[in-house]
């Protein structure tokens, strides 16, 4: 086997140094599976490639980061198109603004880098349900990244609205779109339904045109690729640092004997959760593994490149043996920093590309400046259940049981879900999730006074005191919906009934939230003259929305917000949702402020919900660095 591979990397090399002989001046990409390699106008073609998610960078960014990418030394990027953030209303499609695919793929081609589409309809990516759409859970029991009809339907709708848009920016057609992925890491989920693949091929096929080079990605086992791969989608792998890259490109071989080598992600870094330790992977051991890879002859696309912020509430999470919710900043300790600046990893591995392409020259544009704008202090505008009739403007659905989010059809951010007590509670009685129906996180209070939370997999149970006929108000928090795995149906909200001593909680009132369209309205700067309902009174704990104003000094520069001491919610600046702070959880302690969001003129308004506790100093610190982990900075 090892000879063979030997043998093989023989002819690739070979292949990259045969000169083009390209007859005619037609645009193609294929691949030639008697040299190993692709052919672009039917000359040998290899690509160094870097993912980049527009979802997770203001537009204003784009150009700035494509650049940079394209000063590194690579020809192509890598880019996924999460279905969610285009269809987050089933049959409402939005491609504008920070949704603008096209605008993007037209930098990226402007910039002179290739593109690698990885249109799912399933993409995992750390994101929100892996990008698909939480309207797909409406349907009870659907089976999901299967044949199942009305998955597929969904699917085939959405594919055709995106495709069509696709299929001009596809190289052949003038674009520079070069290769588009089928679904991702397929391989990987229980289904494992060939029916589902061939479907999504077809589909492909129609849409984008029969000569379209179309490939799968799987992790690296044998039991992955069997699942992963299907005749006609040419089958890739990705691996890390710590794998055999020989190994692993055996097993590539095994499911396609012949053509190029490619690892579609070669892992430069690594997500955190909250509660874990900071992730970093070693920059000397990336560029190190990478140069082997190129010395191969392979293709590689790195993962990421350029990693992003998660913001408002696109983090996805994880569920092994519990949940566990992906942080806000998608750093991801990639080359290009969250904030987009080259790190020495960046330089590391433009070192090593300098050995395999001839790289462009001049100066790596520098790092966007930052700006330290110091300290703002916050005031306390109100508890949430106060502000109902702001935040819930289409007001309560009454039921007898407690409905999710996707019956509510309200599937991001937070929902108030408020009933009575059904009899006086003089000694503290527990309140249990019998079911573990809680996703995620509840925050429950009785006649205003917060009385304690209950958390997915880990707190099921909290005791509660009152009387007979208090309000119970229980603010349920969605914490980002899986985005790998077998639990990728993952509703949200009260899924089951609670019980408290030996009732059941019935009669609910559930206030869908719309905290992000009050915010965007001004809301509640807006309203700052008026006297915010009982807010002397109020204690400072459970959840309670402050604001503050960020005086404008003249510059709009990229900073980053510190919550020292605050311990769990979400903040907002000038009505752009930043995401979630857990400073008490860690390893996240800073939130990225893009400098262009920042008035140079005006004030700038900054709006917390603190779910859980405030410190007596209610303050806000803006740095000029990031700070990933509260026990070690980056290095
Ligand atoms: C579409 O998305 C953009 C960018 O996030 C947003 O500004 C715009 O309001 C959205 N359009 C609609 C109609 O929701
Ligand atoms: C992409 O860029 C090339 C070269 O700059 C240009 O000729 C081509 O028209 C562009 N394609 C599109 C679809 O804009
Ligand atoms: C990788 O695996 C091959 C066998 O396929 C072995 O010969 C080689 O020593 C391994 N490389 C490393 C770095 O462990
Ligand atoms: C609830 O209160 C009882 C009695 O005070 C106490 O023994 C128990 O530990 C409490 N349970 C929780 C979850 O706080
Ligand atoms: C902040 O809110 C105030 C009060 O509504 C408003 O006048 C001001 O324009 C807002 N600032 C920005 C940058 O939008």
């Amino acid at each position: 086997m090892a000879a063979g591979v030997l043998l093989f990397v023989g002819v690739n090399l070979a292949c990259l140094a045969v000169s083009g002989n390209l007859v005619s001046g037609a645009r193609s990409f294929s691949i030639d599976y008697k040299n190993n390699c692709f052919l672009k106008d039917e000359k040998p073609f290899r690509y160094i490639s870097g993912s980049i998610h527009y979802s997770r960078i203001p537009r204003y960014y784009w150009k700035d980061r494509l650049v940079k990418m394209y000063m590194t030394g690579l020809n192509a990027i890598q880019v996924y198109v999460p279905w969610n953030f285009h269809e987050a209303t089933q049959g409402v499609h939005n491609f504008t603004g920070d949704r603008d695919l096209e605008h993007f793929l037209d930098l990226a081609n402007q910039t002179g880098l290739l593109v690698i589409l990885r249109p799912g309809p399933y993409i995992c990516a750390e994101w929100e349900m892996g990008g698909l759409p939480a309207w797909l859970l409406q349907k009870p029991n659907i089976i999901l990244r299967s044949a199942d009809t009305d998955y597929l339907q969904a699917v085939s709708n959405w594919l055709a609205v995106l495709l069509p848009k696709m299929k001009p920016w596809l190289y052949v057609n003038g674009g520079n779109i070069i290769t588009v992925q089928v679904e991702n890491e397929y391989g990987s989920y229980y289904a494992c339904d060939y029916n589902y693949m061939r479907h999504l091929r077809t589909l492909f096929r129609f849409l984008l045109g029969e000569d379209t080079v179309l490939f799968t990605t799987d992790g690296n086992t044998d039991k992955e690729m069997t699942c992963g791969a299907l005749e006609g989608l040419y089958a890739t792998v990705d691996f890390g640092t710590d794998t055999n890259i020989t190994e692993a490109f055996k097993r590539q071989r095994r499911f396609e004997p012949r053509g190029p080598l490619v690892n579609s992600e070669f892992y430069t870094g690594w997500l955190d959760h909250w509660g874990d330790p900071h992730a970093v992977v070693n920059a000397q051991k990336v560029s190190r593994v990478l140069g082997e890879m190129l010395t191969m002859g392979a293709n590689v696309n790195m993962y990421m490149f350029e990693g992003g912020t998660n913001f408002g509430y696109w983090n996805g999470a994880d569920h092994d043996t519990r949940f566990r919710s992906v942080v806000t900043s998608y750093d991801y300790d990639a080359p290009l920093s969250e904030a987009g600046d080259p790190t020495e990893k960046l330089l590391a591995i433009r070192d090593v590309i300098k050995q395999f392409r001839e790289i462009p020259s001049g100066p790596m544009p520098p790092a966007t400046p930052k700006f330290a704008y110091g300290f703002v202090t916050l005031k306390k505008v109100g508890d949430i259940s106060s502000l109902l009739n702001t935040l819930s403007p289409l007001g309560p659905v009454k039921c007898h049981h407690p409905l999710t989010f996707e019956e509510i059809k309200q599937y991001y951010g937070y929902m108030l879900y408020r009933t009575t007590l059904p009899r006086d509670l003089s000694e503290p009685t527990p309140l249990i999730s019998p079911l573990n129906g809680v996703h995620d996180r509840a925050y429950v209070s009785v006649n205003g006074v917060f009385q304690g939370l209950l958390q997915r997999d880990t707190v099921l149970v909290m005791n509660v005191t009152g009387r007979q006929g208090d309000t119970v108000d229980i603010l349920v928090e969605n914490m980002g919906r899986v985005n790998f795995g077998s639990k990728i149906n993952d509703n949200k909200g009260i899924l089951s009934n609670l019980i408290l001593g030996k009732d059941v909680l019935t009669d609910w009132m559930i206030y869908p939230l719309d905290l992000d369209g009050a915010i965007t309205r001004g809301w509640p700067h807006s309203d700052s003259h008026k006297s915010f309902p009982g807010h002397q009174k109020q204690p400072s704990v459970g959840p309670v929305f402050y604001m503050g104003t960020l005086q404008p000094n003249g510059l709009a520069r990229d900073t980053f917000l510190k919550l020292n001491e605050w311990t769990k919610g979400q903040v907002w600046i000038n009505g752009m949702n930043l995401g979630r702070y857990w400073p008490a959880r860690g390893p996240q302690q800073t939130l990225y402020i893009p400098g262009p969001l920042l008035s140079t003129t005006l004030p700038n308004n900054i709006t917390v919900l603190e779910l859980e506790g405030a410190p007596a100093h209610l303050r806000a610190l803006f740095m000029d660095r990031p700070q990933f982990s509260a026990t070690a900075e980056k290095s």
